[in-house]
């Protein structure tokens, strides 16, 4: 709180004092919550100017290009710290000394398993289903196998579903993509690392296997952390409403991934290798990109754009990296679909048009090429994305949790119908 304050004149009149909030960084904050008791609503579809809430888990400074972390730049975390970590981070609000990291890690390993009956709940779904279908309803199901941690007003409670979730969430993920492949599912193996346990479960098999390359391993890890938070955006946003009605953190979670499946925002990465393949060709991008400027054509370019960062994205940065080394590693530089996407990217970071509007390549463009590379089907990429996610949704739902708060009740401004009287059906023209 400052002593500033805003003032409000409707049609002459008296002003509405309104009080602005300060926080630690970013912008100051204009407390409107009075104005409904005086009879006005603020409009902002989008939520482009409305902070819903108040949070000292991430900050992001679009215009700089800056991500942190409990106080941490995302460029730090990826270079020294692990997802595991990152999770506690998130979670606590403080890195965890050595003893604290390894109870986190064993606590988080001693949950990797699911039970039987959740096996069986993914074997129900057609053969063909998509992973994010399957992950919604899956996660939805966990609040009907843990009864044991739903009381959400149970500190106890809300930290094992917690743990349950980011132990478990990778294993689900894996018996999604396992089912959709038609193998066995494979059991977490805890003597790996978590990103090492995720590639095994997702390519072991029960005959042979899987043999872990660690840059792989690592640039797994990475895009876990990569993903694990990013403050207000659509799914955190679904989870802390859905939570605000007191809805258990399983369906909460089940409720972002819904949101998170859509193209403009998770999805992108999938969109990202259906628009590669759909280009084709490096000679195809000119039609492409004049496709992405024409206001007639839906087509944009995917993985293009970011709502907050209108200067750079500063995962993609590390994302980048990330994805040249990968490239390198597997030997896959001169892929044609790769050039494809190195092509794309350089044109389009020059293009008038993108460059005018601050279009920068976003992380998704660079976690899509880097899940191809790893072989990683596309259905499976924003179950990724989820797996990451799942951190940065629960410890939002658990601040929300701790705090005082009310339901989330938007309003609107309605442009419907005025009253009219009901017409018998034989009247109706
Ligand atoms: N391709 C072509 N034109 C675009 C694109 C694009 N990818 N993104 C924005 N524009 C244009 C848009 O047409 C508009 O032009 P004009 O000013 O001439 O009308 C201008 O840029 C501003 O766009 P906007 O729709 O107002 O921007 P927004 O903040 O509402 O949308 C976005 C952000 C991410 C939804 C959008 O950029 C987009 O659809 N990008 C492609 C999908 C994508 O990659 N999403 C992943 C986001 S990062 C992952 C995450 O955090 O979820």
């Amino acid at each position: 709180m400052t002593n500033r304050k805003a003032t409000l004149t409707v049609d002459g009149e008296s002003p509405i004092e309104l009080p602005i909030l300060k926080g630690t960084r970013g912008q100051d904050v204009i407390d409107i919550s009075s104005l409904g008791s005086q009879g006005y609503f603020t409009y902002d579809p989008g939520f482009s100017a409305t902070a819903a809430c108040q949070s000292d888990i991430t900050y992001i400074d679009g215009a700089k290009g800056v991500l942190l972390h409990r106080g941490y730049p995302i460029e730090q975390l990826a270079e020294k710290s692990d997802y595991l970590e990152t999770c506690y981070l998130l979670l606590e609000g403080q890195l965890p000394n050595a003893q604290q990291k390894t109870e986190f890690e064993t606590t988080i390993k001693y949950h990797t398993m699911v039970n039987r009956s959740i096996e069986q709940f993914i074997s129900g779904f057609r053969h063909d289903a998509h992973p994010m279908a399957m992950m919604c309803g899956v996660v939805g199901a966990m609040s009907s196998f843990y009864h044991d941690s739903l009381d959400i007003t149970n500190q106890q409670h809300r930290t094992i579903s917690a743990h349950r979730l980011i132990a478990k969430i990778p294993t689900i993920a894996a018996m999604c993509h396992k089912h959709f492949n038609g193998q066995p599912y494979m059991y977490p193996d805890n003597s790996l690392s978590y990103s090492e346990n995720f590639l095994h479960m997702m390519f072991g098999t029960p005959c042979e296997r899987y043999k872990i390359k660690p840059a792989v391993a690592k640039a797994v890890d990475r895009l876990f952390i990569l993903h694990a938070d990013h403050e207000q955006n659509a799914s955190t946003s679904t989870v802390r409403l859905a939570g605000s009605s007191g809805a258990n953190p399983f369906s909460c979670i089940a409720a972002g991934i819904a949101a998170l499946w859509g193209p403009a925002h998770g999805g992108a990465n999938e969109a990202v290798l259906v628009m590669l393949n759909e280009i084709g060709h490096e000679d195809n991008i000119a039609e492409y990109i004049a496709k992405a400027k024409d206001k007639n054509d839906p087509f944009r370019l995917m993985g293009f754009g970011h709502r907050v960062y209108k200067n750079y994205d500063p995962r993609a940065t590390v994302m980048r990296e990330s994805c040249n080394e990968v490239l390198e590693v597997l030997g896959l530089e001169n892929d044609p679909l790769f050039r494809l996407a190195k092509k794309l990217e350089k044109i389009a970071l020059e293009d008038e048009y993108f460059v005018s509007r601050k279009l920068y390549p976003n992380v998704d463009f660079y976690s899509g090429i880097i899940l191809k590379a790893l072989g990683i089907p596309v259905e499976m990429f924003t179950v990724i994305f989820a797996v990451g996610r799942t951190v940065g949704w629960i410890s939002q739902w658990n601040e929300m949790i701790t705090n005082p708060y009310r339901i989330g009740r938007p309003r609107q401004l309605y442009t419907g119908a005025d009253t009219r009287d009901y017409v018998p059906v034989d009247k109706r023209q």
